[in-house]
């Protein structure tokens, strides 16, 4: 099955749908049990909390579980409230106290805040480590004490492409499980696990949901670390609203339209941009300039709408305002995924590693509006800076 038909059927079922063909919404917390003796059996379950309860067994929650594993090729999904809900539950899933979590230092901000306001606290020590120049030398950050590897590919802000193959290999060998947050390339342009991932992260905020009127989350993980996450989510209480599941599951089948556009209209702005005079370097991943172009080209099938660039000189915050007076067809705000161009002017203060800019940092995100008004709106706000 292609992939435009599989998402138009994956995890659709009329009949259970009561002949809509769209999936319903249930809410609630009590689920009635048929008989006295599945009562009895159910209470078995108390410790991987799979009871039958609203928490667990929401039928359009098992729907979108489904769907989202289908779409990972994994054993097993968790939905989350939010894409940061999700992905501090492996953190919880597989860390004690004395343990070591390494991570890449270009990781979405508030993973690293939960990092440092939260885990640490339990006695975790955090690692992080340099995107390129650590990873030939990847072997020697671990230690005994490192219990977990979380990875973001492309890194948030910069977009560097992470060897996953090369860190998969050595975590497997040393038996340490690894995570990566794939929302960038959403299951259409990547496959973590086929690149040796264990779990894998989608904030479905982003392109699954792809209109901006949701907050939600997956953890999707191979067989064998299925059960912990699963433990450690229902023991968390997390769990996501039904609208919310319903929205994501209404996204699935438009999701590779969207993509395709998406990513048409950000490769159309990265090549106008990367030959701008006042653009110093274009920070996306399917730009044959970038670096570790030829580890993308190898590991994605695609790339999407979110990227960078930095100018070849530092302007004050009075010259940015001004530019930005010109844009508008690019919103400011944050998150990315829907249809709505966006705009931000991202701090890298709080890495450990700081990365080398002439110039200020520009990050955009291409939605669905027609490809030559959103160069047109970026070019023309940079004659400002002229
Ligand atoms: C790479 C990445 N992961 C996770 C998230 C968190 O998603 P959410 O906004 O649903 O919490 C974001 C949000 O911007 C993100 O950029």
């Amino acid at each position: 099955m292609k992939i435009n038909t599989k998402l138009t059927k994956v995890s659709r079922n009329v009949k259970r749908q009561k002949g809509f063909i769209n999936p319903g919404i249930y809410k609630g917390s009590t689920m009635i049990f048929n008989t006295f003796e599945d009562y009895i059996n159910d209470i078995k379950n108390d410790d991987d909390r799979s009871t039958l309860y609203g928490i667990n067994k929401n039928p359009s929650v098992e729907q979108l579980e489904k769907a989202i594993s289908n779409l990972y090729k994994c054993h097993d999904t968790v939905v989350a409230p939010s894409g940061l809900a999700a992905l501090i539950i492996p953190f919880f899933a597989f860390l004690k106290k004395n343990d070591e979590v390494l991570i890449n230092d270009t990781v979405y901000s508030p993973t690293r805040t939960f990092c440092e306001k939260l885990l640490k606290n339990y006695g975790v020590r955090v690692k992080y480590f340099h995107p390129f120049e650590d990873i030939n030398k990847f072997q020697k950050l671990i230690t005994s004490k490192t219990k977990l590897i979380y990875l973001e590919s492309p890194g948030t802000a910069t977009f560097e492409i992470l060897d996953i193959p090369k860190i998969t290999k050595i975590a497997k060998k040393k038996n340490i499980p690894t995570v990566m947050d794939n929302t960038w390339a959403s299951p259409l342009f990547c496959d973590p696990i086929k690149l040796g991932i264990n779990v894998v992260i989608d904030a479905g905020t982003k392109y699954i949901n792809g209109h901006s009127d949701t907050l939600i989350g997956f953890v999707s993980s191979d067989k064998k670390h299925a059960k912990p996450i699963r433990v450690a989510t229902k023991t968390l209480g997390i769990c996501p609203g039904s609208e919310e599941v319903y929205l994501a599951l209404r996204g699935l089948p438009t999701l590779n339209l969207r993509m395709k556009q998406i990513e048409f209209n950000a490769l159309e702005l990265a090549r106008e941009l990367n030959k701008h005079p006042l653009v110093d370097k274009v920070y996306h991943p399917a730009i044959e300039t970038s670096e570790n172009h030829n580890i993308w080209k190898r590991d994605f099938t695609g790339s999407t709408g979110l990227f960078s660039f930095s100018l070849k000189k530092f302007y004050p915050q009075s010259k940015i305002k001004k530019m930005f007076s010109k844009i508008s067809i690019f919103k400011l705000g944050y998150s990315w995924g829907g249809y709505d161009s966006l705009i931000t002017f991202p701090p890298l203060s709080k890495r450990k590693f700081k990365t080398l800019l002439k110039g200020n940092l520009i990050r955009v995100y291409c939605g669905l509006e027609d490809s030559s008004d959103q160069i047109k709106d970026i070019i023309n706000s940079l004659k400002t800076l002229k």
